[in-house]
């Protein structure tokens, strides 16, 4: 766990996290949350360094619900992106929003070794590995091809 806001504690951390968080902070602006108010930016850094954003988007009926993460995944993948090494999330308020349940699994598809970067406005980051840390002995892709 590294305090963004202070250098000192920048310990862990790169510039090019400390950059993938700030453009999950920005991705934010484009979230559409009317019934939640709940805002989420995500950040994903692909193999060859480009950085793809989402926001969440809310709707009426609620499960229909888009995560930020599973707004910029798919992007990245249907315009021929598929190997991603970092991935920052950041919701509203102090606490750091880590992936929910299902965009774990969605992310573990492509990038089961992907860091996150789990970040809140009081400038803490926290740093995992998907499928060491947030979702361990997951399902991918393996498990169907030894069938
Ligand atoms: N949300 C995300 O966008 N990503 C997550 O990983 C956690 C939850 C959104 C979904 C919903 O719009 C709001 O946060 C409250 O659950």
């Amino acid at each position: 766990m590294t305090r963004v806001p202070e250098p000192a504690a920048h310990v862990g951390l790169t510039d090019d996290d400390l950059a993938l968080v700030d453009a999950a902070r920005d991705a934010r602006a484009g979230a559409y949350v009317p019934y939640s108010r709940f805002r989420v930016g995500a950040a994903l850094r692909t193999a060859d360094g480009t950085v793809i954003t989402g926001a969440n988007v809310e709707n009426a009926a609620y499960p229909a619900t888009i995560c930020a993460e599973r707004v910029a995944l798919p992007y990245a993948v249907s315009h021929d992106r598929r190997s991603f090494t970092a991935l920052a999330v950041m919701g509203t308020g102090p606490a750091v929003c880590t992936p929910c349940g299902t965009c774990r699994q969605v992310l573990y598809e492509f990038a089961p070794d992907l860091v996150v970067l789990a970040a809140g406005d009081a400038g803490v980051v926290e740093r995992y590995v998907l499928g060491r840390d947030l979702l361990p002995r997951g399902f991918g892709p393996d498990a169907l091809a030894q069938s």
